[in-house]
């Protein structure tokens, strides 16, 4: 008997149909065919194991499973569930009669019960389009699935529970998740009030946040760089549904979507340690697997140590920063996922630590500060509009009881910042926040009048300014000039902006 059921590959962050033809007949052998890996390969056993500890029957005939389209390699072990319920159907184990309705995923265990699969949503989101009445999948990712509308999504446990759903019994009983309470009371770890003093840094974090611009924190071990970091997105704009539903399929086919969980709510916050691969930061493997800059997206990505990073690392992060997306490419695919992240990097001022600091010395020998500071790569550095100067807070200051402002009452700003900016980008559709301004755009939209033109003619060239200050100076004199909700740039915008380039001084480091 031959029967038809459905499943789906991951291709990047979508899915692709797959049916899975299977084929009882007279003889014996099992043959699987259509680009299977391994891991398809092997479930031969683990379905068979796991229909007999089942109390079922597994037919020791000839088995033929065909998976179409044959050009798409099918990886992993999530399509077990769907092999194991053809073989039961095609042996009249179970009514044939809806199984044309549900795409079906889940990795077996020996004992048939379900292991978790990566890639729930997408699985989902592709379900609906091609117009199945339902989805199939172990409880843990059912949760994560049912986020979207439409489509009956059931978690099951054990095969027993598929073939009561297929045998129509429990049709009544699909997981519904509540959109709109989920949407709501979104809490964070952390908090920007948990930071004693350190005002000009969060400020600093909080323009950063309105105009979407790369940060990064230079100052010694201890001063609060890391602390000051993690709490980034707590100052940004709350995600919007589009963008939560993009980052979870990210999260979703990198299978780091917890057991139950639906959407990931809080912009995501990645710290990879500066050991990484390039394939780790950027993405790759056999079959491409996003990298740390795409989990990031929407959110921050968070370099601590810099110039501890490998060169060759920071390098291949340089194209998917100006494109917001990384293309990954195999002889057979292409595969892309978006990488639309802010850059929050922190580094040490020297190799000792201590250069600039209010009462350690620094014990570097003359230019290793400069030195240091070129490890990072020019056109990365180009990509930095804020450089801030983190000082640790003196012992007496860190025990005042007294509790800074909360990150919310900073993100209010934010957000009315960042209204300002989709006004003013709506036109343009690839442009949503003023770090993003091209050459054309700075010009339209910076205009100075001559005391600014003046104010910042003398400050490139008194702190000696490189030439590659003067754009980062405009954008980030536009954010300051958006939060203070001015419609020109003002010498007091501007004088601000200069201040935030430390690194770019000829000065640095002598
Ligand atoms: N401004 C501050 N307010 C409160 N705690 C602070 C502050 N600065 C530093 N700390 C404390 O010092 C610890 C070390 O800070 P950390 O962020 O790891 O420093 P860095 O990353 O610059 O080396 C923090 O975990 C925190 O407990
Ligand atoms: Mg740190």
């Amino acid at each position: 008997m031959l029967v038809k059921t459905f499943g789906c590959a991951l291709f990047g962050i979508e899915a692709i149909q797959v049916t899975i033809e299977v084929n009882i007949d007279r003889g014996i052998n099992f043959y699987l065919v259509g680009l299977p890996d391994n891991a398809v390969k092997e479930s031969q056993q683990r379905i068979q194991a796991a229909i007999i500890n089942l109390g079922y029957y597994y037919p020791h005939k000839k088995i033929v499973i065909n998976m179409a389209p044959a050009d798409i390699r099918k990886e992993g072990s999530a399509y077990d569930l769907p092999i194991a319920i053809g073989i039961m159907a095609a042996s009249e184990q179970v009514s044939t009669d809806l199984l044309e309705q549900f795409v079906i995923m889940g990795e077996l265990s020996l004992d048939g019960t379900l292991k978790p699969i990566k890639g729930a949503l997408p699985i989902a989101i592709k379900a609906k389009q091609e117009g199945f009445r339902g989805l199939i999948v172990p409880k843990a990712n059912a949760r994560e699935a049912a986020v979207v509308e439409g489509l009956d999504v059931y978690g099951v446990e054990t095969i027993h529970d598929v073939v009561s759903i297929l045998n129509g019994e429990l049709l009544n009983q699909p997981v519904t998740v509540d959109m709109a309470e989920s949407w709501q009371d979104v809490s964070f770890e952390f908090d920007f009030s948990d930071v004693k003093g350190q005002e000009n840094i969060k400020r600093a974090l909080e323009i950063a946040a309105a105009g979407g611009h790369n940060v990064i924190l230079i100052g010694p071990p201890g001063s609060g760089k890391t602390m000051l970091a993690k709490r980034m997105p707590t100052i940004l704009p709350p995600l919007t549904m589009a963008e939560a539903l993009e980052t979870t399929k990210i999260h979703s086919v990198a299978g780091l979507i917890g057991r139950n969980a639906t959407l990931v709510r809080t912009r995501p916050f990645r710290s990879p340690h500066h050991t990484i691969s390039d394939a780790g930061l950027v993405g790759g493997g056999t079959y491409p697997q996003p990298g740390e800059i795409s989990l990031a997206h929407n959110g921050v990505l968070f370099l601590d140590e810099l110039p501890e990073f490998k060169r060759t690392v920071l390098e291949v992060m340089r194209q998917p920063m100006e494109d917001r997306i990384v293309t990954i490419s195999r002889a057979k695919m292409t595969v892309d996922f978006p990488a639309s992240f802010m850059l929050v990097a922190a580094m040490n001022p020297c190799p000792c630590g201590y250069y600039n600091h209010p009462d350690k010395e620094c014990t570097c020998k003359p230019g290793m500060v400069q030195q240091y500071l070129n490890r990072i790569s020019g056109p990365l550095m180009d990509r930095i509009d804020l450089h801030v100067e983190v000082v640790p807070v003196a012992y007496k200051d860190l025990s005042d009881k007294q509790r800074g402002e909360s990150s919310a009452a900073v993100r209010e700003r934010v957000v009315k910042a960042r209204k300002i900016q989709e006004k003013r980008y709506a036109q343009y559709p690839a442009i949503h926040a003023n770090a993003q301004m091209t050459s054309q755009l700075i010009q339209k939209y910076c205009e100075l009048d001559e005391d600014c033109r003046t104010i910042l003619k003398n400050a490139m060239n008194r702190l000696g300014l490189s030439a590659r200050a003067y754009d980062r100076i405009l954008k980030v004199s536009r954010t300051i000039a958006d939060l203070d909700g001015s419609e020109n740039i003002q010498s007091g915008h501007l004088a601000e902006a200069i201040n935030y380039r430390s690194l770019d001084r000829d000065n640095w480091g002598s």
